[in-house]
């Protein structure tokens, strides 16, 4: 690929799109394929900023070399180390001799762990600058979001922001690069599940990163996945800042576990309660058949949570467990949560979501509701009550 794709006068996208991984750190599905961002700032000093993953680096060697016309490669600006972004590094310093590599002190032990590179450092810490020609950058260290070493990198002379993974997106930039070039309906829904499945258990760092970027200018967000934000920065940033917030939209998720159909019985009795009271997005999902990753994504985009567990060896059904397990690893908040299920012997499903409910930030609005055997008319009255407090807890 060697069309060149110009952000802001000298400053250069050289991206990659990456459509053959299926699992996005091994976990996480890449149905659209993602894309790796980097930037090559051609100023009077040349920088490049963040790398790609070294599996489909193909020739970026070679597009940087283009860019530069014969000229050096002065500093590499390191504002992540995840592999999806320093796979190029020592790629990069074998190629362009004597290059610079700009980043705090936690970047270079990480540096030197991956590479063994301990030469040719400039480290630098909050507030430190680096003058360019025109483009004089300044550093804003920006720590988890998303490992501890993570920092970005903002260029004063033209408003630009060298994000890192914050104002990222999952799916593969297929011809549009910019906002204004893309539909962003197609990215909304992987812009969320990016965030809610990598950044979101740092929601907290990233609103203290918002902070710290409080009053600057932003013209251009340059991330290190999907779209460049020129037209409007404004968007992402909001989504963003409504996200790390907990910030949800009138909805129920309701996620069941059911091995014989009765407890899926029961979520679709409560959906179906649940919409005679005027709520339009309901969404049921099998947590046996949908990804975790999507469930993730949908229980960040809703307000209302309903959790439904048959019994499994006297415990709550194992892929319930590690949905739970992952929420409670991410620390969500601000749900509105209730809990149902069914059982054949002597229970466990509901009883283990109760004590999910009691160790997590959610509000479980009302008392969880269980079956014994198989839903009739009769038992199935049993979640009027759950459906209508849930429906009218999420307007
Ligand atoms: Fe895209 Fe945390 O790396």
């Amino acid at each position: 690929m060697y069309y060149n794709v110009p952000v802001v006068g000298k400053v250069h996208w050289i991206g990659v799109n990456d459509r053959r991984k299926r699992l996005f750190e091994n976990i996480w599905p890449l149905d659209r394929g993602v894309s790796y961002n980097s930037y090559l700032i051609v100023d009077d000093k040349t920088a490049l900023v963040d790398t790609i993953e070294d599996r489909v680096a193909g020739n970026y060697i070679e597009r940087i070399e283009a860019l530069l016309n014969g000229r050096l490669l002065d500093y590499l600006i390191i504002n992540h180390m995840e592999p999806d972004h320093s796979g190029e590094i020592k790629a990069i310093v074998d190629h362009f001799n004597g290059v610079k590599i700009v980043g705090n002190a936690k970047t270079f032990k990480m540096v030197d762990a991956y590479w063994g590179i301990k030469d040719n450092l400039i480290q630098v810490d909050d507030g430190d600058a680096l003058d360019l020609g025109h483009h004089k950058l300044k550093f804003v260290m920006a720590p988890w979001v998303h490992w501890p070493e993570t920092m970005m990198t903002y260029d004063q002379s033209e408003h630009i922001l060298f994000s890192g993974d914050a104002f990222g997106s999952f799916g593969a930039l297929d011809g549009g690069i910019f906002d204004d070039e893309i539909n962003f309906d197609f990215f909304e829904d992987e812009m969320r599940r990016y965030y809610s499945n990598i950044v979101g258990k740092y929601s907290n760092m990233v609103q203290k990163a918002f902070a710290k970027l409080k009053g600057i200018p932003v013209k251009v967000v340059a991330p290190t996945h999907g779209p460049v934000w020129r037209s409007n920065p404004s968007k992402v940033l909001d989504l963003y800042d409504r996200w790390s917030r907990y910030e949800a939209e009138e909805g129920v998720v309701i996620v069941f576990a059911s091995m014989y159909g009765n407890t899926e019985e029961i979520a679709d009795y409560i959906g179906r309660r649940i919409a005679e009271q005027g709520v339009k997005n309901i969404r049921i999902h099998d947590v046996s058949r949908t990804h975790i990753s999507h469930l993730i994504n949908e229980i960040w985009k809703y307000r209302g949570l309903v959790l439904g567990s048959c019994a499994y060896n006297s415990e709550m059904f194992p892929l319930m467990e590690q949905l739970t397990r992952e929420l409670t690893h991410m620390g969500i908040k601000n749900k509105k949560l209730a809990l149902f299920g069914s059982y054949s012997w002597n229970g466990g499903g509901v009883k283990n979501l109760k004590k999910f409910a009691e160790d997590s930030n959610l509000d479980l609005i009302v008392e969880p509701a269980e079956i014994y055997g198989k839903p009739n008319e009769e038992k199935l009255k049993q979640f009027d009550d759950l459906a209508i407090k849930i429906a009218q807890s999420v307007k």
